[in-house]
């Protein structure tokens, strides 16, 4: 899939939408013709109410009043809840926020989060309003190919069995394909067969790659390889072991890039008294600090392991929010990185200084997503959350820019503020933030008000119970 570098045409920020001076907490602002370049710019949303932030959001998409009752209700009513999984006694809800100042190759897109750890969305937005400034995401996708793969066992010579079955690929495609009717109407079907020796000497392994075009596709692969592990066994004079599918899906990478201007990376000091607010941290000490950092990870998987949480938190909220198997992407994507050729436990995503002095990070990682099948029909809470995002919800592979956008976004927030201030601080704004809600509730949203100072550092932050 094309992706656009980083051309100078893109690289110029949209012009802010219109703010009321005054700055009143309850004024939203008058931006209603929308631009689509300036779809996900919505400056001052944390100040508003619930209310007003839906406003703004049905400025962008038109919603019926089933779907605005739908950001009520969650999204499934029990009885729905009754025929999805077992033993049902209710629902269970999480917040649902909006990702804001995305722009995935050249779009605008208003990103959709479910998450219960506070400052992931406002840390994402907040990375997103600053690789803005170096012209967006560029993202690209592989085909949606998910793998079926067959064990096969009690095999007298593998290698031979290898060949037979190598030389029986397209029977044996052919047969696959077959079980799949509806997808091969829409374009995609059985790929490619590959066959693996493994180190037990008696083992063969099958791999069956299928292009399961718009679907997460985990059923259509777990068919595939059902169907075919009889005729599999016959070939290889052998019985069939395990037939499903591999989570380490890694035909199906998403890519994404982002460069950050080094002057919108800096970090401004406390303000004094009667004086504005200074620079703690210049842009070239934060940039220097992301690349040692992402460096840390590079070296260390103990440090590794909690880079890419911070690169999860954003990726799975959006994986939730669309009503996809968050298992199946976090499964992948630690596979991903722990097998991806470098000998040890890496980081998916790493930072440099290009030759400009510009921040540039680079993300890659598997992304097993559709924009169809079970979840996204029965949740109506998943439903909105496509239609939200729109066309960069048009195809799997679209999302999958987009999600691969929210985790490069979550991780640049994390390093940044370790990199300067430490995420005790963010943490600590936000603690402040829940209390003042609670106890002075519009005063808190006030300018100046604890949501405005917290909002303006919004760092990654560490547990209050459970998290990291
Ligand atoms: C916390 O949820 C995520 C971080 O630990 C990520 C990181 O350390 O890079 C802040």
């Amino acid at each position: 899939m094309a992706s656009p570098g980083f051309t100078s045409e893109s690289s110029s920020p949209p012009a802010p939408a219109p703010v009321d001076p005054s700055g009143a907490a309850s004024a939203v602002p008058s931006e209603v013709a929308v631009t689509e370049s300036a779809r996900s710019r919505i400056p001052r949303f944390y100040q508003l109410s619930i209310d007003e932030r839906r406003e703004l959001l049905r400025a962008r998409i038109t919603l019926s009043e089933a779907e605005v009752a739908t950001l009520d209700s969650g999204g499934i009513h029990p009885s729905v809840a009754d025929q999805v999984v077992e033993n049902v006694v209710g629902v269970y809800a999480l917040p649902l926020g909006l990702g804001l100042n995305f722009q995935v190759n050249g779009r605008d897109v208003l990103v959709p989060m479910a998450v219960e750890e506070p400052s992931v969305i406002a840390a994402a937005s907040n990375a997103a309003r600053m690789v803005r400034e170096g012209g967006g995401f560029a993202a690209d996708a592989d085909e949606p190919i998910m793998t079926a793969q067959i064990e096969l066992l009690g095999v007298p010579d593998p290698a031979a069995a290898r060949a037979r079955i190598e030389a029986a690929s397209d029977e044996l495609l052919a047969m696959a394909g077959a079980t799949l009717p509806r997808l091969l109407e829409r374009g995609g079907g059985p790929r490619e067969l590959e066959v693996r020796l493994g180190n037990h000497p008696a083992r063969v392994i099958v791999h069956v790659h299928v292009d399961c075009r718009n679907a997460m596709g985990a059923n259509m692969v777990n068919t595939v390889a059902e169907c075919l592990a009889e005729r599999l066994a016959a070939l290889a004079d052998g019985r069939s072991g395990l037939r499903i599918l591999t989570n380490l899906c890694d035909r199906r990478l998403v890519r994404v890039r982002a460069r950050v201007p080094v002057a919108a990376l800096g970090v401004k000091g406390a303000a004094e008294a009667g004086a504005s607010a200074g620079e703690a941290f210049s842009g070239a000490e934060v940039r220097d600090g992301i690349v040692a950092a992402s460096q840390f990870a590079e070296d260390d998987p103990y440090r590794a392991a909690t880079h890419n949480k911070g690169i999860m938190n954003g990726v799975d909220a959006v994986v939730i929010a669309t009503g996809n198997d968050w298992r199946g992407v976090e499964a992948g994507a630690h596979a991903f990185a722990a097998a991806n050729g470098r000998g040890q436990y890496g980081p998916l995503a790493v930072w440099r200084a290009d030759d400009d002095g510009n921040l540039v990070g680079k993300l890659e990682m598997p992304m097993p997503v559709g924009v169809v099948g079970g979840t996204v029909k029965a949740h109506a809470g998943a439903r909105l959350a496509h239609r939200i995002l729109g066309p960069a919800a048009a195809s799997a592979t679209e999302l999958a820019m987009v999600i691969g956008s929210v985790g490069l976004a979550s991780n640049l927030a994390a390093l940044r503020a370790l990199a300067t201030d430490g995420i005790q601080r963010g943490h600590m704004a936000l603690h402040r933030r829940s209390a003042e809600l609670k106890h002075d509730g519009p005063a808190a949203r006030a300018p100046g008000g604890t949501i405005e100072r917290a909002m303006e550092r919004p760092t990654e932050r560490p547990s209050k119970e459970g998290s990291p």
